[in-house]
């Protein structure tokens, strides 16, 4: 079986449920404890065996393509103050030279066109998406427990979870049939697969979460720019096209996922992350009983 080398990841959206936060800043660059978001996803993606990252980007985001360079200035300045654990901070999410690239967008259409912009990077093998407002912490990294199941089974694999209550209708849903050997029931074969369904009409409670692998057959479909819900070019539409030709599994991943897209789902990682972290745990910990009166 053909091994996932890269991933693409759509970033360009205006990020407008984190606003203001997000309107000179790129929503993904937005922090989580100690590092941006995105940091935190490339890692994940690095831990799934990932070379090579495809940013779709928007216009006036080039701070992520500065975010993942060398900043020499500083650099050279932590060298010469003999700074070397912050210039160890400040250069360890750098991939090598030729390791990722910057795609514009340069039209807001959709996710299914974000990935389709990807098409002459990818080439003809197959690959992940991963969604990096949505934060997964979990052993193995998300993706990583995707790809073995990519393994096991083949064709393409989507990260599913359960809707909070009431909140489907917001997501893409999944329908499923049997499940597959060996995943304690959490891979289990699709049948269909709806984008933003109607309040009452999901075919489950499990949304597409944000992690996928994909096969690059999903490009021919997405080229036809058939538009969907919010009459956007949807990936899910493509997708549940692409299921008339190839297998589509989706997976329950073990783990907790943040949405960082939301203020509200950006603290809790937030928080999450500072009580879990290895130096400043218990001082998170301290602070947030001290605000709680306790
Ligand atoms: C996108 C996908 C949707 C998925 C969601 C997860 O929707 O189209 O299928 O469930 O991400 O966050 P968006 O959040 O762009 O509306």
């Amino acid at each position: 079986m053909r091994p996932v080398r890269k991933a693409v990841l759509p970033v360009a959206g205006f990020g407008t449920r984190a606003m203001p936060a997000a309107k000179a800043t790129p929503k993904n660059l937005l922090n989580v404890f100690d590092r941006p978001i995105l940091a935190h996803v490339v890692e994940e993606g690095r831990a799934a065996g990932i070379e090579h990252f495809i940013f779709i980007v928007g216009r006036g985001q080039g701070a992520i393509e500065d975010y993942f360079d060398h900043n020499v200035e500083l650099e050279s300045q932590l060298k010469a103050k003999h700074k070397g654990d912050i210039l160890g901070q400040v250069t360890a999410d750098l991939s090598k030279p030729g390791q990722m690239s910057f795609v514009r967008q340069m039209q807001a259409n959709g996710l299914g066109h974000a990935v389709w912009c990807a098409r002459d990077l990818i080439g003809d093998e197959p690959f992940a998406v991963m969604l990096p407002d949505m934060l997964m912490d979990a052993k193995p990294a998300a993706l990583k427990q995707c790809i073995d199941a990519y393994h096991a089974v083949g064709g393409n694999i989507i990260a599913v979870e359960p809707a909070p209550p009431g909140q489907a209708h917001k997501y893409g849903i999944v329908a499923l049939g049997k499940p597959a050997e060996g995943f304690d029931g959490r891979l289990k074969a699709m049948t269909g697969m709806v984008e933003k369904p109607p309040p009452g009409t999901e075919p489950s409670n499990l949304f597409i979460s944000g992690r996928y692998v994909l096969h690059p057959e999903i490009f021919d479909i997405l080229g036809h720019h058939y538009r969907g819900a919010g009459d956007e070019i949807q990936l899910t539409d493509g997708m549940l096209r692409l299921m008339g030709i190839q297998d589509f599994h989706a997976l329950e991943y073990q783990g907790t996922t943040y949405d960082c897209g939301d203020l509200l789902g950006l603290l809790r990682a937030n928080l999450a992350f500072g009580l879990k972290h290895a130096e400043h745990g218990q001082a998170v910990r301290d602070i947030a009983q001290s605000l709680l009166g306790g």
